[in-house]
């Protein structure tokens, strides 16, 4: 297993160019099972995430070359329509076939995901919005079974709770259902819009593309022509890059990204007295003379994200001032709190809301990464801290973040990916 050595601290200086969006290639890869003809699809991030996905795809019978962060697949042999508890455990976002699958062969198997590190994390909103178009669903030997052997039908939707996945597992339902289907309190996340809008280029008719009330004229089971299309930039990635320049009073100068996407993360680093300068699609962000406290809950699109709460979380550490973020989305999704707090970090963690102090000189010291998003504030904090930090356990990094030390290293961090 490898581990990351960062000896901090540094301040980051340079240029990189941020990946394409995870969370916007996973349901577009799935969506690519509504098509029984090639289609290419370009800069897909290298990451383990996509691999696992192509890996189920691979068990579906699916046939693709991924290079070059360029996808060719076709579907047009698919002959499995299970998604096996192996790859599901590994991947929860795998549930992003149920709704193509469903839709296109009118029955699949899917693993239930099970527990998650950062809470419960149900997908009740999925399932009972397939029923409402159709479909019988069974738990069976922890799978759900799904059939709906003469096709889904459009149906009247409304989500109790806003899902990013649910409300695109259930878009692609929709776009080989029978007659319309009307989506309210949908999903308004950036990837969400590039799955409607590739789904709209490939002949779905689609009205209210970007606002929370979508209507949804299904195809009625006709396979879908994809077009060739290339996945958004990483917001998430770029605000971790952004987060790691403010904390290290660096200056960097990001390529590749969509400022409007950013617009939340970006108005938080203002706040704690960072300057960025926009230029078409790259933006550089130059240091706060002295970093600043503040507030923060999380929140859908166009809110500030959960999937960037730790990473400020990490920025908290050194602001002067008091500094509250407080979790509303998932439950547990604090796991980096005692990490950091390992660091020296002084944080009082009460409920959903946590409390820092700051600024703390951070010491460094072994680390583990928990989820994601809480390896990335760890780094963040190595950055920071004074000595060796080890971070332990980053294949939880390598599921979303390509090369992540050695875009840092061209940044000019110390840091070295190492054998355990
Ligand atoms: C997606 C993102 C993840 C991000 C999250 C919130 C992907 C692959 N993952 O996860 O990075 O952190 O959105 O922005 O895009 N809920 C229910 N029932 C359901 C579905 C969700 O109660 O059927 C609840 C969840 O427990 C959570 C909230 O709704 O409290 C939002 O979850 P959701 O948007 O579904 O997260 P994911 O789609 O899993």
């Amino acid at each position: 297993m490898d581990y990351l050595r960062i000896t901090g601290p540094s301040q980051l200086e340079g240029e990189i160019t941020v990946s394409g969006a995870k969370n916007a290639a996973l349901p577009l890869i799935a969506a690519t099972l509504l098509s029984d003809e090639p289609c290419t699809i370009e800069n897909i991030p290298e990451v383990a995430d996509i691999h696992t996905l192509l890996k189920l795809f691979d068990k579906l019978g699916s046939k693709f070359i991924f290079e070059d962060h360029t996808l060719n697949i076709d579907n047009e042999a698919i002959d499995n329509t299970t998604a096996t508890y192996d790859i599901v455990k590994t991947m929860r976002a795998s549930i992003l076939v149920l709704g193509p699958l469903l839709s296109r062969f009118g029955h699949c198997e899917v693993s239930l995901p099970g527990g998650c590190a950062i809470g419960q994390r149900p997908i009740d909103l999925h399932l009972k919005a397939l029923e409402l178009m159709g479909a019988t669903i069974e738990i069976k030997n922890g799978y759900i079974v799904a059939t709906a052997p003469a096709g889904l039908n459009g149906a009247h939707i409304i989500f109790d709770k806003v899902t990013v996945t649910g409300s695109e597992n259930i878009i692609m339902a929709a776009a080989l259902a029978k007659g319309k289907t009307e989506l309210i309190n949908v999903a308004k996340e950036p990837e969400v819009v590039q799955l409607c809008e590739v789904l709209y280029d490939s002949g779905v008719d689609i009205e209210g593309i970007g606002t929370d009330e979508l209507i949804i004229h299904g195809t009625d089971r006709e396979p879908l022509k994809l077009n060739s299309f290339s996945i958004i930039p990483d917001r998430i990635e770029a605000g971790t890059y952004l987060c790691a320049a403010a904390i290290t009073y660096g200056t960097i100068t990001l390529n590749n990204i969509i400022a409007d996407h950013l617009d939340a993360v970006t108005a938080k680093l203002h706040e704690a007295g960072c300057r960025i300068e926009t230029r078409n699609d790259s933006m550089t962000l130059y240091p706060a003379a002295k970093l600043k406290s503040f507030e923060i809950s999380t929140t859908e699109y166009p809110g500030f994200p959960t999937d960037m709460q730790a990473q400020f979380m990490a920025l908290a550490t050194q602001a002067e001032g008091v500094s509250i973020i407080e979790e509303r989305l998932f439950e547990n999704r604090f796991m980096h709190v005692s990490e950091l707090q390992r660091l020296g970090a002084s944080i009082h963690l009460k409920g959903h809301t946590a409390t820092l102090n700051g600024p703390i000189q951070l010491l460094g010291a072994e680390v583990m990464a928990t989820d994601l998003r809480a390896s990335s504030a760890l780094v963040l904090a190595g950055l920071a801290a004074k000595g060796v930090t080890n971070i332990h356990r980053i294949y939880h990094l390598d599921r979303g973040y390509e090369v992540l030390h050695e875009k840092l290293k061209k940044l000019g961090a110390k840091i070295e990916r190492l054998k355990e």
